[in-house]
């Protein structure tokens, strides 16, 4: 980066459609090849009796400006708003350069985008498009997504043109399967490709475990199937936006990345924390008891299912008014390794680590404000429901013989149980 950037933030306030200029942010270079962002609230903004804070962690409302040096200058609920990896992929693609700085990412990114906020750089924020893709168009998304994995894919003729913009709207959703967002029936659906390289039916058997996990009691994510061209597409609801007759209301969204105040490189791991993030969602939360008892039933079906890329960008906050609370559960997938007597989840979860093992995670109980009894109550019912469902569960959502046999070892492995 050699010159500054500057745009305007904006934001969709509770219980509205329409984009508002809240404030605007700044990365300036330093000498020594790094980037400093400031962010500072609007006069204006700070004026509305209905103004709300971006983040509870870094960008409380206040009227001194924000700085930082972390995160390359990008402030963590900024960075949230970004693409991650495959939505940079479509971007690069459709702007012809592969050498992109990141501030272009965040102004080059579709609207659609994660939670409540927008960016550019004309003060006066844009008109929210109210035009979506929609379940009709999702065997051309899922072409055009095909050649992007496969070749890069070049467009060849108007139809895979046409298909390329499709699948840039939605394309600022984390993550790095393919996917884009979708209109159906009202509501918004973020929908996850296969590809090639999966070794079993990934739509079905993420559907089938997000099922599981709200049978075990777990507050999941809405989510179906839809076939086509003959391959199985997961539509995931969206939970940060609800549908209204003028347009879509954006819920603003946090991920855990942010409130650990932590990056996703692999040399930054220190905070990956379900213990760290149990104390900041206590700070936070507009209900800790109930978010931390959430948390920690995630933290044993994810150990009980191996769900091992549960890294912090897999968890959020979210809040429709003014009350932050712990966003519905997303991203649910087996692990089938074959180690089986240790393996580690993302994130810490108990004062042996990362162990995903019963006696870890119960000794964690108290920063989750549970007894030692509850804990080892939660465990136990999470681990029996998912002993007797997991299988009838998989074969309910269609899942096949050969896949379950696949997927099999990822069910409560020996480790789990070792004292
Ligand atoms: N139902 C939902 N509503 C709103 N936002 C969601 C929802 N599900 C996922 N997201 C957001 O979209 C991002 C990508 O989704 P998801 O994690 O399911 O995709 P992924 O590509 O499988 O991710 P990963 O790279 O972790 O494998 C998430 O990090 C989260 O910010
Ligand atoms: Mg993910």
């Amino acid at each position: 980066m050699t010159s500054e950037r500057t745009c305007y933030v904006y934001i969709i306030l509770p219980g509205e459609v329409a984009l508002v200029t809240a404030g605007r942010f700044t990365l300036t270079p330093t000498a020594d090849g790094q980037a400093v962002g400031r962010f500072v609230y609007g006069r204006k903004y700070l004026a509305r009796p209905d103004g709300v804070e971006i983040d509870p962690v870094e960008l409380k409302l206040s009227d001194r400006p924000f700085e930082t040096a972390t995160l390359g200058g990008f402030f963590g609920a900024i960075r949230d708003a970004m693409p991650d990896s495959w939505g940079r992929r479509i971007i690069q693609k459709r702007s012809g350069h592969t050498q992109l700085e990141e501030f272009d990412y965040l102004l080059e990114s579709a609207e659609d985008r994660a939670g409540a906020l927008g960016f550019g750089l004309n003060v006066e924020p844009p008109t929210p498009s109210k035009e979506f893709n929609r379940t009709l168009q999702l065997e051309q998304l899922q072409a055009a997504a095909d050649a992007i994995i496969r070749d890069g894919g070049e467009p060849e003729d108007e139809v895979a043109r046409q298909a390329d913009e499709l699948l840039f709207r939605g394309s600022s959703m984390g993550g790095a399967r393919p996917k884009a967002v979708i209109e159906d029936g009202g509501a918004l659906w973020i929908a996850k490709f296969s590809q090639s390289e999966d070794r079993w039916n990934h739509p079905k058997v993420e559907h089938a475990l997000l099922r599981l996990a709200g049978s075990c009691g777990l507050d999941v994510a809405d989510s179906r199937i839809v076939t086509v061209a003959e391959r199985n597409v997961l539509l995931v609801r969206r939970f940060d936006r609800d549908h209204r007759a003028d347009g879509f209301r954006r819920h603003r969204m946090v991920s855990a990345l942010t409130l650990l105040r932590a990056d996703d490189s692999a040399t930054d791991r220190a905070n990956w924390s379900y213990l760290l993030l149990a104390d900041e969602i206590r700070r936070s939360s507009g209900d800790p008891n109930a978010d931390l008892t959430e948390l920690y039933k995630r933290i044993c079906f994810n150990a009980a299912v191996s769900n091992l890329d549960d890294h912090p960008r897999n968890h959020a906050i979210i809040t429709k008014d003014r009350n932050w609370r712990l966003s519905p559960a997303y991203d649910l997938t087996p692990a089938p390794v074959s180690a089986t007597s240790q393996r580690d989840l993302a994130m810490e979860c108990g004062a042996n680590g990362r162990y995903a093992n019963r006696a870890n995670i119960v000794a964690g109980h108290g920063r989750f404000y549970l007894d030692r009894e509850e804990a080892e109550r939660i465990f136990d019912d999470i681990i029996e429901t998912v002993r007797t469902g997991w299988l009838p569960q998989m074969r309910h959502i269609g899942v096949g013989e050969a896949d379950c046999t696949r997927i099999s070892k990822a069910f409560l492995y020996d480790g789990l149980f070792y004292e």
